[in-house]
């Protein structure tokens, strides 16, 4: 069988773990495929800082002159950010190869564009790292769960925040003491506004919803309120009600099931309730559905080796589809129920 070929955009943190993990499990790789997957081509902004292990001869500056080569299968953005994410994206598709993407922010702005591009040149679109790291997510709402009704989706999709909600928590610390050491030890980013003021946490609801309620939620529809207001006395008031503070991403079908809404903001949720004992920079998301009931997903919600192995999971179901002649759910998948204002405030447990 002839090899299936693999163009890497971006080799930081995410992708020279891809691009090592594709190396070392070559084997086990092209058994779970049933052909050899094959690196042929890496682009980057920076060829001096591409690490070790990497064929310099595979390094290129050109990633457009890269996706149009026309014999790629799998072209796996890690880019990050709009553009120029979203032209080789869609020149990809152009160039006859399927996508799997890291990138919460494109598919949170333009994610129907993006599958009604794949749509129409029929290629796959896969985006399970776009989402809380290496916990399985997209594929469980999309593919396990689509014969069932989910009818909400609550999440602490962000590591970062819950990692400084945790410690006020359980230290008593205010919120400035917890982002410091937040940042000390690298949770946080040197600017943590995209984080602690719920850009990050809003783009991934917009992304669940769309999935979990088959409709087209953009970033601009979730509501989204950040957690630097919350104080050590709010979380005492919490813990004297039995209760704790986590910045959730709340997906609800509305009531009579017309419409949907998604957004983001501190709620205080029951010591009782799984959620409240998810610790440090852990994400989890609770999905509650009509004939599953509840169900939780948890685990490493960011970081290079947990984002390589969403990426790589993708890109073995990509590859695959590639040797049968299928594609995954596709946009027509989108029922397009209309997003609605910011639903119900007062948040039921
Ligand atoms: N800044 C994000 C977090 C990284 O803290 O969860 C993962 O998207």
């Amino acid at each position: 069988t002839r090899p299936l070929k693999v163009a890497l955009l971006g080799c930081g943190v995410v992708g020279s773990e891809v691009a090592r993990i594709m190396t070392t499990h070559a084997d086990d790789l092209a058994a779970r495929i049933g052909a050899p997957v094959e690196l042929a081509g890496v682009a980057v902004r920076r060829p001096d800082r591409v690490r070790e292990g990497i064929d310099p001869g595979l390094v290129t500056t050109d990633a457009t002159a890269l996706v149009k080569r026309g014999d790629i299968d799998v072209v796996v953005e890690v880019i990050g950010g709009i553009e120029p994410a979203r032209s080789l994206i869609t020149t990809a598709f152009e160039h006859g190869a399927s996508v799997v993407s890291a990138n919460k922010a494109l598919l949170a702005q333009d994610g129907a564009a993006l599958h009604a591009a794949a749509e129409e040149h029929d290629k796959d679109l896969y985006y399970e790292a776009a989402v809380a790291g290496a916990i399985p997510l997209i594929r469980p709402l999309r593919e396990s769960l689509a014969g069932d009704k989910v009818n909400r989706v609550l999440g602490i999709v962000n590591g970062t925040t819950n990692f400084i909600l945790d410690k006020m928590d359980s230290t008593g610390a205010g919120y400035q003491e917890a982002l410091d050491e937040a940042t000390a030890l690298g949770y946080a980013e040197a600017d943590p506004t995209a984080d602690v003021e719920g850009f990050d946490a809003a783009a991934k609801a917009a992304i669940l919803a769309g999935i979990a309620f088959h409709s087209r939620v953009r970033l601009d529809d979730v509501y989204r309120e950040g957690m630097t207001e919350v104080t050590a006395a709010d979380f005492a008031s919490a813990k004297n009600m039995g209760c704790t503070i986590k910045l959730l991403a709340i997906c609800e079908r509305a009531q009579d099931g017309e419409s949907v809404t998604a957004r983001v903001h501190p709620a205080m949720i029951p010591l009782s309730h799984p959620l409240a004992s998810v610790r440090g920079a852990y994400n989890a998301v609770f999905v509650e559905s009509d004939a599953s009931g509840q169900l939780m997903f948890y685990g490493p919600g960011a970081g290079g080796s947990p984002t390589a192995s969403a990426v790589l999971g993708d890109l073995v179901a990509v590859c695959r589809n590639r040797l049968s002649g299928a594609t995954g759910p596709g946009e027509s998948a989108y029922a397009a129920l209309p997003v609605s204002g910011m639903g119900d405030v007062v948040t039921r447990y």
